[in-house]
């Protein structure tokens, strides 16, 4: 693909905003739209993404932060109103940047209209808007399923004696994707984001929204081994195959790729979608009329190991199709923060591999400055997951975002009280700080991403691991037509070693001491965790 003809959400770096936690423009302790905004010259200018995707800011009961939208046109209070959005928007697209909002197509919240009227009564016009069933006998609900964020997937509705579904909170109840009227309100809510100049969506649990049409049991697992990163308890002990991932499916996404399709400019979709097996997976690329990629999670859960993720990388790029684009997460607000879940030694490693390997990397708030998880006392927990399931919170990874070193760390003014703590270690690892550095993880962010505008090789072109490498060490090689060959090598390891096999040329950035410029002849040393990228030449 060669630059005139590439998708811009091809050659973009992605940047997940966590609303609530990036930066307060009005005091209250909780960030907002106009924090947001107020922050665009460090995401363009000092860091350098091109692109935006923002957690949910609908109005919403913040059972689940956002993540139950109670109205998907408009903005909650907290977080500013519709005008705020289109001043944001405004900004983000002056600056020749990209702007993707979250759509949350599975739920709504137990307060959206649309549920109020379902559930006033069972021959309501909205009753078959959201999956309703009666019971397999007293107090016994429809099937097995369980529900991800603990406890049964099905509620019990007194007043109209039946159970609905909800495969999250018991406040986030499942629409119905098989009721026309449903699909055709889902795309006129896209079609407002989209008539208001939003470049597209990341579509929260994608695969979720069509299930078995005759909801059956869930079989019991006989193995209970690696399912992700975060053992979800007995969420576990099920196979999931009848509540999520139905192959109807992808008819669904061919009718939102054609909503996205009405648009000019191109307008993007990138699906939640987390399934373990990489063929299932790849099925997501559809034809290329579908979304356009499913999140790959695969490097977020893998161990720390040079040889395992040269083997995900390699089965994720032979299995995703001719025409499909890969793309790399290393973290969000679901996980455990990346500094903490593969180490210290891997912060910067990972910066190397997130912004050299083929596909779009989308880089977690606060990543870039090597953030750790954030220990919360659980007085202060707020996740409605953790406050269930104890251990399976997400606060840690949400804390507010550092900027300096003043009070809050310049989130907050002085006298609020930030929604989540801030982190111990905020006084020296916060944005001002490192940007003074030429030695922090955030210059070597700004580094890499400044040298990825640079290099077609690095936005657009191919991909191949490099053989021959020492135990430890994953080095792989992009290859463009018309530009310079890139190669990148990773020390996974406490210890130094040589790799040989890279191309003869310069360094162009490092994790280490300052190496760029340095000349390669084939091979390279490098220091403990340390990595370079060499272009050819
Ligand atoms: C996935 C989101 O990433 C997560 O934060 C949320 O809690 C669930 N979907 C439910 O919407
Ligand atoms: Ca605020």
């Amino acid at each position: 693909m060669s630059e005139a003809t590439a998708s811009w959400w091809r050659s973009a770096v992605f940047y997940q905003i966590y609303p609530r936690s990036f930066q307060d423009g009005n005091g209250d302790g909780i960030g907002d739209l106009r924090g947001i905004r107020s922050r665009l010259d460090y995401l363009g200018d000092v860091l350098g993404v091109d692109a935006l995707w923002m957690s949910p800011f609908y109005p919403s009961p913040m059972d689940d932060f956002g993540y139950d939208v109670a109205d998907y046109c408009d903005v909650d209070p907290v977080f500013g109103d519709l005008a705020d959005f289109d001043a944001l928007l405004a900004d983000v697209h002056e600056r020749g940047m990209h702007l993707i909002v979250d759509l949350v197509p599975n739920h709504t919240s137990d307060q959206h209209a649309w549920f109020r009227a379902s559930r006033s009564s069972r021959d309501a016009p909205k009753r078959d808007w959201y999956v309703w069933r009666d019971g397999k006998g007293p107090g016994a609900p429809p099937n097995n399923w369980p529900g991800v964020f603990g406890g049964p997937a099905w509620e019990w509705d007194e007043a109209t004696g039946q159970w609905y579904l909800h495969s999250f909170l018991p406040s986030q109840p499942d629409l119905n994707w098989r009721n026309r009227e449903v699909r055709e309100a889902m795309y006129d809510v896209m079609r407002f984001w989209l008539d208001r100049g939003a470049d597209g969506f990341r579509i929260d649990v994608a695969h979720y929204i069509l299930k078995d049409p005759d909801l059956r049991d869930l079989p019991l697992r006989d193995d209970i081994g690696e399912t992700g990163f975060k053992a979800l308890g007995e969420y576990d002990r099920y196979q999931h195959v009848h509540n999520k991932g139905h192959p109807d499916v992808h008819e669904v996404f061919r009718e939102m790729r054609a909503v996205l399709d009405e648009y000019t400019p191109e307008r993007f979709a990138v699906g939640e979608i987390h399934d373990f097996d990489v063929h299932s997976w790849a099925s997501y690329y559809g034809k290329g009329d579908e979304l356009h990629m499913p999140f790959d999670f695969s490097l977020l859960w893998a161990p720390w190991s040079a040889e395992r993720f040269r083997e995900l990388i390699d089965e994720v790029e032979a299995a995703i199709p001719e025409r499909g684009w890969p793309n790399h997460v290393l973290g969000n607000h679901d996980e455990t923060r990346l500094a903490t879940r593969f180490g210290r030694g891997a912060v910067r490693g990972s910066a190397v591999l997130l912004c050299t390997l083929r596909g779009t990397p989308t880089l977690y708030y606060g990543d870039e400055l090597g953030l750790s998880e954030v220990e919360i006392d659980v007085e202060r927990q707020q996740d409605p997951w953790g406050r269930r399931v104890p251990g399976l919170g997400r606060d840690g990874c949400r804390t507010p975002m550092p900027w300096d070193g003043s009070e809050h760390a310049g989130f907050c003014p002085p006298d609020a009280e930030p929604w989540l703590p801030l982190g111990p270690e905020a006084g020296e690892r916060n944005a001002a700080a490192q940007a003074a550095d030429p030695g922090s993880v955030l210059s070597l962010y700004r580094a890499l991403l400044a040298y990825r505008r640079r290099s077609p090789s690095l936005r657009l072109g191919d991909y191949a691991a490099i053989d021959g490498v020492p135990a430890g060490c994953f080095a792989h090689l992009r290859t463009h037509p018309g530009s310079p060959a890139v190669a990148a090598a990773v020390n996974f390891t406490g210890e130094p070693m040589t790799v040989p096999g890279l191309p003869a040329g310069s360094i162009v950035v490092s994790t280490g001491m300052d190496r760029a410029g340095e000349p390669v002849r084939g091979s390279v040393r490098l220091g403990p965790h340390e990595a370079v990228v060499v272009e050819a030449g």
